[in-house]
């Protein structure tokens, strides 16, 4: 009797506990971001040579809605010309320019039922140039070799003279949504398993210069579902999908991965056919995207009232 009732007090304790926390102090400093302490891995994932201390910063904007709650304090993470990732099999991806934040070697992060929050805003002195794809936010397999779900800003990713695609829009679409929003790319998207055919979007809303955008992202590992929450502002977050089916588990033994947080900025051009390698980027950039509130629980925001 007494075994019975401990368990179930461990399992509600479990419950809503945090199983990440990448919200940023408001003493720390950008060696933070080099060092073991730093809640995301130190070295990855950034141009060759590129340090975490670099391409890191601390916008004057206030904080986020989740970091408001715990005094954290809002990042800006810079992309530039150096911001070229080496991998040791693949070599220097030159079409891509990436600052990402990783979370690996975490299998909890990526298994179970958990829910990521992670707030958005544009830069106050450094933009984006929305004629590009960037992905700010993503899971990508153990095997490196697929993405069961990435968050998008901007124009999706296409050879010149044709159109843009965003995939099947199923879930949610922002009834703010204007043509001119999809034309001048100030859209944010959530994508499903990059290969499915068609690719779905779950989630699009506009993006809108100086204001937090925030998400919370339901992940059921177990049966494949996954739904999303949002709000902008200091607002509540809302439920605005119902659970929607996609591959987050993987096969085995490419089941796990990690997740990245940040700017990866993809190419334009005619042939994107490797988009690593193929495809034009503007010389002489220096641009950023202000981040806040990372961190991720066990279970469902609405059993923690948070949402
Ligand atoms: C920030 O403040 C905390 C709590 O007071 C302290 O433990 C920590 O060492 C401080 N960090 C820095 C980088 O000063
Ligand atoms: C990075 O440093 C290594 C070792 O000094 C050097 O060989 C390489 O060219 C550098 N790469 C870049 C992109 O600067
Ligand atoms: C934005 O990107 C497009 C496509 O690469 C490029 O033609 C344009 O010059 C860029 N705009 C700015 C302001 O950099
Ligand atoms: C894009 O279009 C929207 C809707 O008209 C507008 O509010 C926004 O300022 C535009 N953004 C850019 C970067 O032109
Ligand atoms: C799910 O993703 C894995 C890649 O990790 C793939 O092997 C598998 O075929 C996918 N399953 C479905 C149903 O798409
Ligand atoms: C497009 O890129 C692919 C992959 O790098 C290459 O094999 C192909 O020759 C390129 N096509 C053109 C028209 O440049
Ligand atoms: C990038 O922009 C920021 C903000 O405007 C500026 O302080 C910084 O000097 C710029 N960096 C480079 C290398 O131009
Ligand atoms: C949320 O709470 C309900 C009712 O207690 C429970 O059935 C459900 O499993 C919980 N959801 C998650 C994701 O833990």
């Amino acid at each position: 009797m007494f075994l019975v009732v401990f368990l179930l007090a461990a399992t509600a304790a479990a419950q809503c506990s945090a199983t990440f926390d990448g919200r940023i102090p408001r003493n720390a400093t950008k060696a933070l971001f080099t060092s073991a302490q730093s809640p995301f891995n130190p070295k990855y994932v950034l141009g060759q040579n590129v340090t975490w201390d670099q391409v890191v910063d601390f916008p004057d904007v206030g904080p986020s809605v989740f970091d408001k709650k715990v005094g954290g304090k809002p990042i800006e993470i810079i992309i530039n010309d150096k911001s070229i990732f080496a991998s040791s099999s693949e070599g220097a991806e030159t079409a891509l320019r990436r600052s990402e934040l990783l979370v690996n070697n975490k299998p909890n992060t990526v298994s179970g039922k958990k829910t990521w929050f992670m707030s958005f805003r544009s830069s106050p002195t450094r933009p984006l140039n929305l004629t590009h794809e960037y992905v700010l936010a993503f899971h990508e397999a153990q095997d490196y070799q697929a993405d069961f779900y990435s968050l998008k800003l901007g124009t999706p990713m296409h050879p010149r003279n044709t159109t843009p695609s965003y995939g099947q829009l199923i879930g949610y679409q922002s009834p703010l949504l204007t043509p001119d929003h999809f034309s001048n790319g100030s859209v944010l998207y959530l994508q499903g398993y990059k290969y499915a055919s068609p690719v779905q979007t779950y989630f699009i809303v506009p993006f809108t210069e100086g204001t937090w955008h925030n998400l919370g992202l339901y992940l059921d590992y177990n049966d494949n579902v996954l739904q999303v929450l949002y709000s902008t502002g200091h607002e509540r977050l809302n439920m605005v999908t119902p659970m929607l089916a996609n591959n987050l588990s993987g096969a085995a033994p490419t089941t796990l991965g990690e997740t990245h947080f940040g700017l990866q900025k993809r190419p334009v051009g005619a042939n994107l056919t490797n988009f690593l390698y193929e495809g034009e980027q503007e010389l002489g950039i220096n641009e950023t995207i202000v981040v806040g509130g990372i961190w991720q629980i066990q279970g469902h925001p609405k059993n923690c009232s948070i949402a």
